[in-house]
């Protein structure tokens, strides 16, 4: 039983020398964003006073933020931490308990923020597939534009031990395990994890964390765009602004989304994605290898795969760690209770 349980990611939060630079990125990604108290935000169109913010300093991660369900689990979780629940002196207003997880990260769970009208969306028009043809004397005619952004749906953070961190989002959010990523058979390497809004469908993930070789920091944000229609026009429009790309268009395999990765100004990773796969509190988890963490279904190949990356420097020696670290536990404990 977990402390609360989170309903959703509420915003990432990073540092940035120049908030004008950010802004003109995260303007061609599709945010809208507007600026207050010597920060940036960029919000969707959700309704949600904000999904990204970048304050002024040397370029880094800051915080990712999670949404409680009411004010009450607020004050559970502060208590349970012990801690105090603050004021969100942000756009929106509202609280938060701010905590710092395993790893050093600053977590802002928050709750209480006012909503506005969601704005509208482009519309999803009839797709005509071989077997069902709803679209009938209608054409398809899209505005070139950058992609709409609806809302952040998850992060991916570094984490040095994967069992500890993820025992620190369990007990206190309540992330269920969507597909746990094997390194080699029964050696974790991270798991996708998702809210637990019990018959409610929810994403297959919103927080992955991944036990990775290197600094720690956050690998990627991701944001909810309109359709496939609305994620390659914002493809266009930032490959006409000479934008960085990381890695895309393409069908992940867990999670089952289309995906689209950039790179802001400051070297951060963010993803436009479309289409992901939901399930259920009763859903049970699923365990994955390694290799299905990086292929795609269809589209671009990862940059590691297609020649444009190396490895990350340590990663098949720290493989070959975790493999013996394992084997060495199970020859102590053969029924494998302590792994
Ligand atoms: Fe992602």
């Amino acid at each position: 039983m977990s402390t609360i349980r989170i309903e959703d990611i509420a915003h990432v939060r990073y540092a940035a020398p120049d908030l004008s630079a950010m802004r003109a990125f995260l303007e061609d990604f599709g945010m809208d964003c507007f600026e207050e108290g010597g920060r940036l935000y960029g919000r969707g169109s959700d309704g949600r006073p904000f999904v990204h913010v970048t304050e002024p300093g040397e370029a880094r991660f800051l915080a990712v933020g999670l949404r409680a369900e009411s004010l009450a689990d607020l004050e559970t979780l502060a208590a349970s931490e012990g801690v105090a629940v603050a004021d969100l002196d942000e756009p929106g207003g509202g609280k938060v308990v701010r905590l710092t997880d395993p790893d050093g990260y600053r977590v802002e769970v928050v709750a209480g923020q006012a909503k506005s009208e969601p704005a509208p969306l482009p519309a999803d028009h009839p797709f005509n597939s071989a077997t069902a043809k709803p679209r009938l004397r209608r054409t398809v005619r899209l505005d070139p534009a950058p992609a709409h952004i609806k809302r952040i749906g998850h992060a991916v953070l570094k984490v040095r031990d994967f069992r500890t961190s993820e025992k620190w989002y369990k007990d206190r959010f309540g992330f269920i395990t969507s597909d746990e990523v094997e390194a080699a058979k029964d050696v974790p390497l991270g798991a996708f994890m998702r809210c637990d809004r019990g018959d409610k469908p929810a994403d297959h993930h919103t927080l992955f964390l991944a036990q990775l070789p290197g600094e720690l920091g956050i690998l990627h944000a991701a944001f909810e765009v309109a359709n496939l229609d609305d994620l390659m026009l914002g493809h266009q429009h930032l490959k006409a602004a000479k934008r960085q790309p990381a890695w895309g268009v393409g069908r992940h395999i867990m999670g089952s989304q289309i995906f689209d990765y950039w790179k802001d100004p400051f070297g951060n990773e963010l993803e436009h994605w479309t289409d992901g796969d939901l399930f259920t509190a009763a859903d049970p988890p699923q365990k994955q290898p390694m290799s299905a963490l990086l292929a795609v279904q269809w589209g671009a190949p990862h940059p590691m795969f297609a020649g444009k990356l190396p490895p990350p420097p340590g990663l098949i020696s720290f493989v070959t760690a975790l493999q013996l670290r394992l084997k060495r536990l199970f020859r102590r404990n053969p029924e494998g209770t302590t792994a």
